[in-house]
């Protein structure tokens, strides 16, 4: 029997499903987190945050206290839920194109479980058209498809998800209106939209901030081969001059979803994002761009590099897509003497901070963690910040 205040969320271990399901579970919702991942489900279940997310392992162990949560692998415990909300990657393969047929697998999947009063929800970000697709597929067992897509900033759900507005799109009335009457539950503005159009503002949105970062990169490059100072130059563009007030700092701009979804959005218009290819050109070669700068006026042969930080983004413990981890590979195959260190994620072969700036003789921050911010670098060495973080 279905139960109308239980959620199924798919991917429920992840990042957009765990924080989706506590926030859903602490509005008073009964929430069944599926996932393939054991290990993950297993960490929730014990009361154990999964990865950084902020405020959410005081959360979890309430909740789950509470009863109101719970993570498992059985898809076919989807039957009891009224909403089943899919929350898995949608990710990009080798050729920078949507993996489409493995996300429109898992709708063959679930369709056998389906039931005609059930309300899917897909709040993966996804190939513009897919919706349609899925639709398709589990038309003739149920037609309360909706599209409502995640926002949030990684690791900050919790915070975020109550003051962010949500986008809430559906193939027929009753579904945009149930979809919208959840989501009320724990937001405070609904912005009714078309599928396609809630397809479009996902990808465009974080293809403008891919972008948008893209510049600052690329105008870090321009004075570094000048001899000039980035940071310095976009501080004057900025005073007493409100247009330019918005420009990024440069840096690393990597991670799981800002070049998939660039590269999702260039698929759809047959690969003529040009915008977009461009800004992939100049994020994806920061990191040969450092070794080419430094090995202008160094031989590198005799030297030990130290990269402070691996994850993808400060203060978080997700290597997904990290340009720190391009940089290393890039270095270790110029077979470059290097050492690595990071704050919130061990890798094999990592040291303390304190004993990385000991023994290396140029310190690259390649995350920018908080606790670097009162690092002291000696003189000797030389520091290189891309994200102007220290200096
Ligand atoms: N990470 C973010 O900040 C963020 C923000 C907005 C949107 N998104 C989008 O949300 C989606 C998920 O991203 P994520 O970062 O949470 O990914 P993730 O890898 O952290 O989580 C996805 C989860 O889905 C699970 N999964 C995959 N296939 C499954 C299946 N068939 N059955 C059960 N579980 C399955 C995986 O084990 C994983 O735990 C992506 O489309 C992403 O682009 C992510």
């Amino acid at each position: 029997m279905i139960n109308k205040r239980k959620i199924s969320i798919i991917g429920g271990a992840g990042h957009v499903g765990y924080p989706l399901g506590l926030i859903f579970s602490s509005k008073g919702f009964e929430v069944n987190l599926i996932d393939k991942n054991l290990k993950n489900s297993n960490k929730i279940n014990l009361g154990k945050s999964p990865f950084l997310e902020e405020g959410s392992e005081a959360l979890l162990k309430k909740m789950l206290k509470k009863k109101r949560i719970k993570a498992s692998q059985e898809l076919k415990s989807v039957l009891e839920s009224k909403y089943i909300i899919i929350c898995i990657g949608t990710p990009i393969d080798n050729n920078l194109s949507p993996e489409i047929k493995r996300f429109l697998n898992f709708f063959k999947e679930l369709r056998k479980y389906l039931k005609k009063n059930h309300h899917i929800i897909i709040r993966s970000s996804v190939y513009p058209g897919i919706c349609e697709k899925v639709y398709n597929i589990i038309k003739d067992k149920n037609k309360n498809l909706s599209y409502c897509p995640e926002r949030i900033v990684q690791g900050k759900s919790i915070k975020e998800l109550p003051n962010i507005s949500q986008l809430v799109s559906g193939k027929n009335i009753t579904s945009i209106r149930e979809s919208a009457n959840l989501f009320k539950k724990i937001c405070k503005k609904i912005i009714t939209v078309e599928i396609i159009e809630a397809e479009l503002i996902k990808l465009f949105s974080n293809a403008y901030r891919y972008v948008h970062f893209a510049i600052s990169n690329q105008f870090y490059m321009i004075c570094r081969d000048q001899g000039l100072n980035f940071f310095k130059i976009r501080e004057i563009m900025k005073d007493g001059y409100k247009r330019n007030a918005h420009i990024p700092m440069s840096g690393f701009t990597a991670g799981p979803c800002l070049l998939k979804d660039t590269m999702q959005l260039s698929s759809f218009y047959n690969k003529k994002f040009s915008l977009g290819h461009a800004a992939m050109n100049v994020n994806e070669d920061m990191p040969k761009f450092i070794y080419n700068d430094l090995k202008k006026n160094i031989d590198l042969k005799h030297k030990t590099i130290g990269l402070l930080g691996l994850t993808f983004k400060a203060d978080c413990d997700d290597i997904r897509d990290s340009l720190a981890i391009k940089l290393l590979k890039f270095l270790k195959n110029k077979k470059i003497k290097i050492l690595y260190s990071d704050e919130y994620y061990f890798m094999k072969g990592s040291i303390t901070k304190k004993k990385l700036i000991e023994k290396s003789d140029i310190i690259i921050i390649s995350t920018p963690h908080s606790s670097y911010k009162k690092i002291k670098i000696p003189k000797k060495k030389l520091l290189i910040d891309i994200w102007g973080h220290i200096n």
